[in-house]
């Protein structure tokens, strides 16, 4: 095994990477947080439930922080952010891991119901199968199995896409009768899917970003409205007018589509700072930038 790939603040030549080690603290931080809030009992009387619940939430911000890599790229033209991908996928998966961890901790250790529980309740088997999935990939995003899988690793990463289904629906499933944050995770991720679906020459443009941010909110409120509805048997449409109410903050929705519209105003920005050599933004057709661009763009890209 190569040595640098256990060293995650390096990059694949072996040399220090800042970003990368930026990156690392910044992940360890949010499980830092609860370990010492729980040392120091400010978890309130369920510590084990609190960090269970912490750990499962920071594994689907992870997830999807490892999907909006592609993106990032290029809307904001960062291509050193694709250093992080692997980082953020596999920090996912220990996240994920952990969180099954403080489950069994919880269950006192006891296999027998931890199997039973697994097999019976059906939140936890999409779980447990979106954990298997996630574990897979962390396991097989090294160099070595990309280079061993060839083709097929590719094929083999798209799962990512039915785990985070998987993912979000036990997300809702054990929400009980509150759904908001599973409705504000599963509208981000209607953003990722939908920019994947563009044709790849729009999605470096800025003017996708307004209407992707509509089709973002709009999705996530629909998804409220259909979850209630079946759940509850609340009218849609009174589900829909809430969002129209903001005494009590933004409903998941609305926050969808204000997350997509700071994505817009940071590309914009982007856009107005000095450009690299070769950065995809570079207008004139035809040039040597665009050409570079565009052959980068068509490029097999490691996972890093
Ligand atoms: C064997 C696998 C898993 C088990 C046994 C499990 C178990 C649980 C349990 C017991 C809860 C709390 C339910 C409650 O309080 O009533 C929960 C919540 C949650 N789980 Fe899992 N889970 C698994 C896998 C996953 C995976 C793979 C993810 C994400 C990638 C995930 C994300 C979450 C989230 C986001 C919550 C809700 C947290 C919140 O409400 O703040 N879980 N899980």
């Amino acid at each position: 095994m190569n040595p640098n790939s256990l060293a995650v603040w390096r990059d694949p030549a072996g040399r220090f990477s800042p970003l990368k080690a930026v990156t690392l603290l910044l992940v360890v931080w949010p499980a830092a947080e609860l370990a010492v809030r729980w040392a120091l009992h400010d978890l309130g009387g369920r510590p084990i439930t609190e960090v269970l619940h912490g750990l499962g939430d920071w594994a689907v911000r992870f997830l999807l922080l490892s999907l909006a890599v592609s993106p990032a790229r290029a809307v904001l033209d960062w291509p050193g952010v694709v250093k992080l991908r692997r980082l953020l996928g596999v920090t996912a998966a220990c996240y994920a891991g952990a969180h099954l961890t403080l489950y069994c901790i919880d269950q006192k250790w006891q296999f027998g119901t931890i199997v039973g529980e697994i097999v019976l309740r059906f939140y936890l088997t999409i779980g447990f199968v979106a954990l298997l999935m996630l574990g897979v990939l962390a396991a097989t995003s090294t160099d070595g199995w990309q280079k061993r899988l060839g083709r097929r690793w590719k094929r083999l990463h798209r799962l990512v896409f039915v785990l985070l289904v998987l993912a979000l629906w036990h997300y809702f499933l054990q929400s009980k009768s509150d759904v908001s944050n599973a409705v504000f995770f599963t509208g981000l991720a209607c953003w990722l899917v939908a920019w994947r679906l563009v044709p790849r020459r729009w999605q470096g443009k800025l003017l996708l970003l307004p209407p992707l941010a509509l089709f973002a909110g709009l999705a996530a409120a629909g998804i409220e409205a259909a979850w209630y509805g079946l759940a509850t048997g609340a009218r849609a449409w009174l589900v829909l007018a809430a969002n129209l109410d903001v005494s009590f903050g933004p409903r998941p929705a609305v926050a969808v589509g204000l997350c997509g519209l700071v994505v817009f105003v940071a590309a914009l920005l982007r856009r107005a700072l000095p450009r690299r050599r070769g950065s995809a933004f570079q207008p004139a057709a035809g040039t040597p930038a665009r050409a570079n661009a565009s052959r980068r763009r068509c490029r097999p890209t490691s996972s890093e």
